[in-house]
């Protein structure tokens, strides 16, 4: 079995993030987003990966090589317009090669990997698998239609679901769902739609079995879904305190790396701080991931995802809810209280009182 994963596309709702930087390299607990999906399939005993990049981006080739240092083989499968996941999977076919494989769109976490999912394709011996989950927003997914333990009809984003079981982003498919790829035509958004390709499987008498997801689920379109995921995966870390900590206190879980230096604070986890960094007279709250070198002094920061090089310093109300990108700066300004001053690049998003 091979797998393909989706790192391309363009992430309009994560901007300014991803105006320069690749959605998929944002880090969910300090690891890459697209860490999370190799991990997965990995960890499923699936070797063989092909990774669909936007044609002109090497920062994911640059990250993950061959895929060695993360235990996998890495092709990458270059898609020189985002004309949709049943694109994907058609120019996936020369690599896939005839083998049943999973399809996985790398900006999805899941808890619990995608092994059971194998497992129960194996079981159904159906030509596709979807793991499907219940959503209160059916309408911004794919909506299965299910009968008597069947999936009997798919929609793309439907004004009138039929019910409220999404099609998230984990797919297994047997070679006939080439035949659909390369059958279908685009949508009136200019897509091939996978739904489409999976209601063409349909119409043709094959078979799609399913699981449905029963732990957490999310597809990280925004921030605020990058930081349910970042809480998500503090909520299972284990101590690890590496770093130099003084006089400080620290409740619940930690990750400390190396070369940290913590002094004069309070630490309520979980949380997780990288390498280099520096936090002093500070209090970090629940469900913060700070980068390598960043410097946190004289402030409280909580439930936020702060990347690396960046400084939050002399802040008088609490940093929370936030996406700081890399090299960002937070600085208090005592000498003028009423005033505030910015610079920030195109699409930032600033609240304040
Ligand atoms: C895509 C699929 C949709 C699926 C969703 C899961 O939508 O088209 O069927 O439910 O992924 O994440 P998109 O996120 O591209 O709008």
């Amino acid at each position: 079995m091979k797998a393909i994963i989706t790192a391309g596309g363009h992430g309009t709702r994560l901007r300014p993030i991803t105006h320069t930087q690749n959605k998929h390299l944002i880090p969910i607990a300090n690891k890459f987003m697209l860490d999370y999906a190799i991990e997965y399939v990995r960890d499923s005993g699936i070797s063989d990966i092909g990774i669909i990049i936007n044609a002109n981006d090497e920062s994911i080739k640059n990250e993950f090589k061959d895929g060695s240092s993360r235990g996998v083989n890495i092709a990458y499968i270059p898609q020189e317009a985002p004309l949709g996941l049943a694109h994907v999977i058609k120019i996936s076919e020369k690599f896939i090669n005839d083998e049943p494989f999973i399809f996985y769109l790398g900006d999805n976490i899941l808890v619990g990997g995608v092994a059971k999912f194998i497992k129960e394709f194996k079981r159904e011996n159906s030509n596709c698998h979807l793991a499907l989950s219940k959503v209160p927003d059916p309408n911004r997914f794919g909506v299965a239609e299910v009968a008597n333990n069947k999936i009997i009809s798919i929609e793309e984003k439907p004004k009138n679901p039929k019910s409220d079981l999404a099609v998230t982003g984990i797919y297994l498919y047997d070679p006939a769902i080439f035949e659909a790829v390369n059958n279908i035509k685009p949508s009136a958004r200019g897509e091939l739609e996978i739904s489409d390709a999976h209601q063409y499987l349909l119409d043709h008498g094959l078979d799609i079995s399913y699981s449905v997801i029963t732990g957490w689920w999310k597809d990280t379109g925004k921030p605020s879904d990058l930081l349910s995921a970042n809480q998500l995966v503090l909520d299972n870390i284990e101590n690890d305190i590496k770093g130099e900590i003084v006089n400080t206190t620290i409740n619940g879980k930690a990750v400390i790396s190396e070369n940290v230096r913590v002094s004069n604070s309070k630490i309520d986890g979980p949380v997780i701080i990288n390498e280099d960094t520096i936090i002093e007279n500070a209090h970090v709250t629940p469900h913060t991931a700070i980068g390598k070198r960043c410097k946190v002094t004289n402030s409280t920061v909580g439930y936020s995802i702060i990347m690396s090089d960046s400084v939050v310093r002399d802040v008088s109300d609490k940093v929370t809810n936030s996406l700081l990108g890399i090299d960002v700066e937070i600085i208090g300004n005592h000498k003028d209280q009423s005033a505030h001053r910015f610079i920030l690049g195109d699409q930032s998003r600033v609240e304040v009182d």
